[in-house]
């Protein structure tokens, strides 16, 4: 016997590779044994009617199947159960569902079903990482999927890639080949380059800090595209730092100030003409876990900070500290890249900036986007699907 039918589920037995057959109910000889590979496991009977396999439309794959309707609460009228499926007939219903080894494996004990995504894990860097960055021809992303999977991989584990090859047009291109563009204030895209009246520091040859873009909004964006298409002037190069790396060694030195910096939400602000943009974020972002996860930092966009003077008595301090963290050159890479590159990366973890530039002594012109994790997320988990089930056919 395998399997004994409760008030509100079912109590099968798993075993390895099988469920343990039986047309019985009850009273038998219950064998647990994880380490053989034989458990008891519970499945609520509400969970199983709203999961048979026909509650999900085949074309849309989503769930068709309304639990809402029914009458009463789901119950079997009849139970049977052979190696590789269970078979449920429900009572008041002309219906019968059918579950296999695996779905019921797969759900025997509760935790998140399966992602590659969660196997991508920060690999942190210092200063003398621009060598190391890996890079990625927009033709072959084009053309090969699994180029193009490696390069969504190194966006979450870098944090930082280079695209080149990229013609004058091609930012949209390659942002097609991963999902849609995340919008913000200064539109899908963006062309940074001397503006007059500028709204942004970025829009200016001024030296632009160290910062995370676009903090003053509530969801700032997630991966940035910076294509380079004109960078021939004076000065102008380009600074980079990984957010997390900085931010685990300030946990070290500074617990204090990492623990003020990582609690306390500070207001940030993108306010001009006609838009007025406002949100509060902690400088160093943490994880459920209490892990850095990113960071949101901005003296651009940083508001005039609306807290307790004299919190700030040790708030600022320890901003100040950090931010000369940011700038050591343990941590801060110095490049220059070239027309026709495009850096991605993750506008969480990576702190940019510039030097200043002489506007007149040639031309800088890049084109910016953004992405969401989202978007690359689930971009990752159907590029590995496919090449998956490619290399099992
Ligand atoms: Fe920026």
């Amino acid at each position: 016997m395998a399997f004994k039918v409760l008030d509100k589920g079912i109590e099968i037995q798993l075993q390895s590779g099988k469920l343990m057959s039986g047309d019985g109910e009850d009273g038998g000889d219950w064998i647990e044994d994880p380490e053989l590979g034989s458990v008891r496991a519970y499945f609520n009977f509400y969970w199983l009617r709203d999961n048979c396999p026909t509650s999900f439309d085949k074309s849309t794959r989503e769930r068709s199947f309304d639990i809402f309707q029914l009458s009463q609460a789901p119950v079997p009228e009849d139970v049977t159960i052979s190696d590789d499926y269970l078979t449920i007939k429900w009572l008041n219903e002309d219906h019968t569902s059918q579950y296999s080894f695996q779905m019921l494996r797969d759900y025997s004990a509760p935790k998140k079903r399966h992602d590659p995504v969660d196997e991508l894990k920060p690999k942190l860097w210092l200063s003398d990482n621009f060598m190391n960055i890996k890079r990625y021809s927009l033709d072959e992303l084009t053309k090969d999927n699994v180029e193009l999977l490696e390069f969504v991989r190194a966006i979450f584990v870098d944090g930082a890639v280079i695209v080149n090859g990229m013609l004058e047009n091609d930012l949209d291109n390659l942002v097609e080949l991963l999902g849609h563009k995340t919008p913000c204030i200064f539109g899908t895209t963006f062309d940074v380059n001397l503006k007059q009246d500028p709204s942004n520091t970025a829009y200016t040859s001024g030296a632009l800090e160290l910062h995370t873009d676009m903090p003053a909004m509530e969801n700032p964006p997630d991966v940035q595209f910076l294509h380079f298409m004109k960078n021939s002037t004076t000065g102008g190069t380009s600074l980079m730092a990984d957010g997390i790396s900085v931010a685990k060694q300030f946990q070290q030195q500074d617990p204090h100030g990492f623990k003020m910096l990582s609690e306390t939400e500070i207001p940030y602000f993108c306010d001009h003409d006609d838009f007025d943009i406002r949100s509060k974020h902690t400088v160093i972002k943490l994880d459920s876990q209490g892990e850095v996860k990113g960071l949101s930092v901005s003296q651009h966009m940083l508001d005039k900070l609306d807290i307790d003077q004299k919190v700030l008595d040790l708030y600022y301090p320890a901003l100040c500290r950090f931010g000369v963290m940011l700038r050591d050159e343990k941590f801060l890479m110095r490049y220059k890249m070239a027309a026709g590159e495009c850096m991605v990366f993750d506008n969480h973890r990576m702190v940019h900036g510039r030097d200043a530039y002489v506007g007149e002594s040639g031309e800088r012109h890049l084109r910016g986007t953004y992405i969401s994790y989202c978007e690359l997320k689930s971009k990752y988990r159907s590029l590995n699907a496919s090449i998956l089930n490619s290399k099992c056919s």
